[in-house]
C-alpha cells in the first residue's frame, strides 16, 4: 500500500522526481494542482488567510478554487526538503484580481511565474473534463532537443512520436500540440497554451520545455513522461542532422529585457 502523504507532500514528492530525471534544473518547471477544501483541510484552516497576493486576472469560473502551486524562483532540488517555503496553497478571490495565501511561501514568496498559463490551462481542461485536476510544465530535456531538430509541425510532430514507442498513441491519442518560441512568463504565452489544450493535454513550448495536463499528479505526469520517453528514442536515433530552429539574438535580447539582467558585452550580436 502507498504511503499516506497530503497533496503538498505528494507536490513535493513529485519535484523531487522531476529534479532527479533531471528536467527541472534550477527553478525550471512548475507545478499546479487545484484541490478541494477536505483536500487540506487536516493541515490549513481555510477561514484564515495568511496574506493576500495582488495578481491581474480574470478569474472567470476558477474565482473561489483552491490551487496547491509551486513558488516562482523555487528549486525543485528542494521542495521535498522544505515544502512550506517552496509551495503554497492559494484561493482564488471571489472578486478577482488577488489571491489569498492559506498556506506556504514562509519566505514570503508568490506562486510561479507561470501562473496564467497554469489558470487559463486549467480553465480549459476543466470545461473538457470536469474531473481534471493538474497542470504540470517542466524542461523534459530530449523534448526540449527534439524541437531544436525536428519541423515544429505538430501533426509531424506527434507522428514522430506515435511512432517511437509502441504505446504513444494508446496514452495521447490527441497528439501533442507545438507553440514557436515565444517569451515565458507572459500572459499571451498563457493564452496561447490555454487555446492548443483545448485539443490535446500536451503542449510543447519550442526551445523551453513541455506543458502537460491531466486528472492526477501521476496522470499528468505520466503523461510527460511517456512524450519525454519517446522523445528521447528519436534523439538516440537521430543520425547526425543538421539543427534547423534555434533561439535567436533578437530573441534572447527580448528575454534579457523582459528580466532586467546585463548580458556579456558584445556576446550578441
Ligand atoms: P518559476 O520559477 O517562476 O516557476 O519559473 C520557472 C520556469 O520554468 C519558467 O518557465
Ligand atoms: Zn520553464
Amino acid at each position: 500500500m502507498m504511503r499516506n502523504t497530503n497533496i503538498v507532500e505528494e507536490v513535493a514528492l513529485l519535484a523531487s522526481n522531476m529534479y532527479r530525471l533531471g528536467w527541472d534544473e534550477r527553478n525550471g518547471g512548475n507545478i499546479s494542482c487545484m484541490v478541494d477544501e477536505s483536500d487540506i483541510s487536516d493541515f490549513v484552516n481555510t477561514e484564515r488567510v495568511i496574506r493576500r497576493i495582488p495578481f491581474n486576472c480574470d478569474f472567470g469560473e476558477l474565482a473561489g478554487r483552491l490551487f496547491v502551486v509551486t513558488g516562482t524562483g523555487s528549486y525543485f532540488k528542494n521542495m521535498e526538503r522544505d515544502p512550506e517555503k517552496n509551495i503554497g496553497i492559494v484561493r482564488l478571490c471571489e472578486n478577482n484580481r488577488e489571491l489569498e495565501l492559506l498556506w506556504g511561501y514562509s519566505d514570503g514568496g508568490r506562486p510561479t511565474s507561470e501562473l496564467y498559463a497554469h489558470l487559463m490551462t486549467h480553465a480549459v481542461r476543466l470545461k473538457r473534463d470536469e474531473a481534471h485536476r493538474v497542470v504540470i510544465h517542466t524542461h523534459a530535456t530530449n523534448t526540449l532537443a527534439m524541437t531544436y531538430t525536428h519541423t515544429l509541425d505538430e501533426r509531424e510532430f506527434t507522428r514522430t512520436l506515435w511512432r517511437m514507442c509502441t504505446e504513444c498513441i494508446v496514452v495521447f491519442p490527441d497528439g501533442v500540440s507545438v507553440l514557436p518560441w515565444m517569451l515565458c512568463g507572459t500572459d499571451e504565452i498563457g493564452r496561447e497554451t490555454a487555446k492548443k489544450m483545448q485539443d490535446t493535454r500536451i503542449v510543447v513550448w519550442a526551445q523551453h520545455g513541455i506543458f502537460g495536463a491531466g486528472r492526477t499528479l501521476d496522470e499528468a505526469f505520466g503523461l510527460i513522461e511517456t512524450v519525454e520517453k519517446a522523445a528521447e528514442i528519436y534523439i538516440k536515433t537521430l543520425p547526425a542532422e543538421k539543427i534547423i530552429n534555434t533561439i535567436t539574438d533578437e530573441q534572447l535580447k527580448e528575454l534579457a529585457k523582459a528580466f532586467g539582467v546585463k548580458v556579456h558585452e558584445g556576446w550578441l550580436q
